[in-house]
Order: C-alpha cells, then sequence, then structure tokens
C-alpha cells in the first residue's frame, strides 16, 4: 500500500498508480483532454489546489492521498516539465 510512506516522497509510485491513466507516463499524453503536464506552467502550489480539489474533468485526489502524498506527486509532475 502507498500508506508505507517513511521516505515522504513517492511520487513517483502515486503518479503512476493514480495519475498515469489519464496523463500518461511522461506526462504528454492527454486523455479526456487532460492538461499536459510537460508544458504546465504551473507553480507548485497550484498543482496541489488541483491535485486535491480536481478541476474540469479531473477529480480531486484530497479525500485518497494524505497531504503529504498530494505534495510528492505534485512534486514529481514537475519533472515532467525539466
Ligand atoms: C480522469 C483523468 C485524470 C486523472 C486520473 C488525473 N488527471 Fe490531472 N488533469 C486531467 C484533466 C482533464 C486536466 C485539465 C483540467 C482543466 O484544466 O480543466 C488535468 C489537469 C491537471 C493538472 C494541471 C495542469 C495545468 O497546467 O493546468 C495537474 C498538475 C494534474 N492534472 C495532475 C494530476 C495528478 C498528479 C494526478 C494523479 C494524482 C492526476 N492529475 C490525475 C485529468 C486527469
Amino acid at each position: 500500500m502507498l500508506q508505507s510512506d517513511s521516505k515522504g516522497d513517492n511520487g513517483e509510485e502515486i503518479y503512476m498508480t493514480y495519475c498515469k491513466s489519464c496523463h500518461g507516463k511522461k506526462g504528454s499524453l492527454g486523455i479526456g483532454g487532460a492538461a499536459k503536464l510537460t508544458k504546465s506552467e504551473l507553480s507548485l502550489d497550484e498543482r496541489i489546489e488541483i491535485i486535491s480539489n480536481g478541476k474540469g474533468k479531473m477529480t480531486g485526489f484530497g479525500a485518497l492521498l494524505s497531504k503529504k502524498e498530494v505534495k510528492a506527486v505534485a512534486k514529481f509532475t514537475e519533472t515532467f516539465t525539466k
């Protein structure tokens, strides 16, 4: 389970579990109008907000993931633009 989060940085694992289906392994898939994460210019806080509460067709993950997990996966999405 993802609960075993002692390292506090399992963002990649969370992404591959919950986000890949729409955003793709490299963040550029864009299924169902999913934003291309490779082109995102959002700040970390804005990502955290969208990941927690959702936006448009993307459902929020605030109920499913802990704050720490949301932050970890938000940080992971930043790696796509680099
Ligand atoms: C059901 C498909 C779906 C899933 C699953 C999904 N997303 Fe999204 N995501 C979208 C869509 C669609 C948008 C565009 C929302 C809009 O702008 O209306 C979006 C937008 C975003 C954005 C904003 C990007 C930008 O620049 O506007 C981020 C960040 C993001 N998603 C991260 C994630 C993360 C992290 C996960 C997994 C925890 C995830 N998404 C899971 C569909 C999805």
